[in-house]
């Protein structure tokens, strides 16, 4: 893939000072075109039918705005086939009562209590949130947006929540995911949600596809890094910032290869939610969640989505 040409073109860039992150971008945009060219294919194969499902005027409206902003909103009762909210809402409690009992680990993040954190298997059993994760509306959504078949990588579920400490910590800071150039995270609500009880907020226009991507692109090793809130308002009026609030069931698209910062708790109260992130083939994180056996004879859409 890397031939000796290139090599030589980049040792000499950089002993000529050209921006490691330049470099680095260029790189990536290479590659990134090579590994995604087969899931390319199978989206341009795939795409007509797509736009005759039943719910192809929420996956146009989604990937339209997605396009245009790096972020939409939708309802999961606007989709074809998915579960019920008060059912989605029961196995949320379900795995409360589980949570209590056996707590996962909160990786430094004191402020979510992981729920699922990727250890979930998918099934063809109907059981709510497997319904949710193999409704193919939502990751057709995204393979518009993208352009591509993608591939889900992660599946979270968060109860987060006011912590003593009140200042913003972690991913509750301005950053971009460097996963890839572009990728769709899915955050649904199990509970109204507004910036009072950890709505997140994103940057529109910061995507890939906006007129901001080299916007505080403080990264030169792939790495997050976080921005300050004088960063943000130096370079965007607040008009730019997106809140994500929105009642139980919304379900929100986000790139977050573009600027956002996570959910914050300035008052008692709480978030529930889940994260499902739908990626490119040149994604770097590893996927962390596998599709059940025989699921290509019953749901072809998602054959490749899950992997
Ligand atoms: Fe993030």
């Amino acid at each position: 893939m890397f031939k000796v040409e290139t090599a030589k073109f980049f040792f000499l860039s950089e002993k000529m000072g050209v921006s490691g992150l330049f470099l680095w971008f260029w790189r990536k945009k290479r590659i990134r075109a090579l590994i995604n060219s087969r899931r390319e294919k199978q989206f341009k194969k795939i795409e007509a039918t797509i736009l005759a499902l039943p719910d192809s005027e929420v996956i146009k409206r989604v990937a339209e705005d997605l396009s245009l902003n790096g972020i939409a909103k939708a309802h999961i009762s606007e989709f074809d086939g998915m579960p019920s909210l008060e059912k989605m809402k029961e196995s949320y409690e379900t795995l409360l009562i589980t949570e209590g009992s056996n707590p996962h680990d909160r990786k430094g993040k004191s402020f979510i209590e992981r729920l699922i954190d990727d250890d979930y298997s998918i099934n063809t059993k109907g059981d709510p949130l497997s319904a949710y994760l193999l409704n193919p509306g939502i990751a057709m959504a995204c393979a518009k947006y993208l352009e591509l078949i993608p591939k889900l990588t992660s599946f979270k579920v968060w109860r987060s929540h006011q912590i003593e400490l009140q200042e913003r910590t972690a991913s509750q800071n301005w950053h971009r995911d460097y996963n890839e150039y572009q990728m769709v995270r899915v955050f649904c609500y199990f509970n109204d949600v507004t910036s009072d009880n950890g709505a997140g907020e994103y940057i529109r226009g910061s995507h890939f596809k906006g007129d901001s991507f080299d916007k505080l692109q403080d990264s030169q090793d792939g790495l997050s890094r976080y921005s300050t809130d004088k960063d943000v308002q130096s370079l965007f009026p607040n008009e730019r910032i997106a809140v994500a609030e929105g009642i139980a069931g919304t379900l929100f698209f986000m790139d977050t290869a573009g600027l956002h910062r996570g959910g914050f708790h300035p008052e008692p109260g709480e978030r529930r939610v889940s994260l499902t992130t739908f990626s490119t083939a040149a994604d770097l994180q590893p996927t962390r969640i596998r599709k059940p056996k025989n699921l290509n004879h019953t749901l072809p859409l998602m054959d490749d989505v899950l992997v």
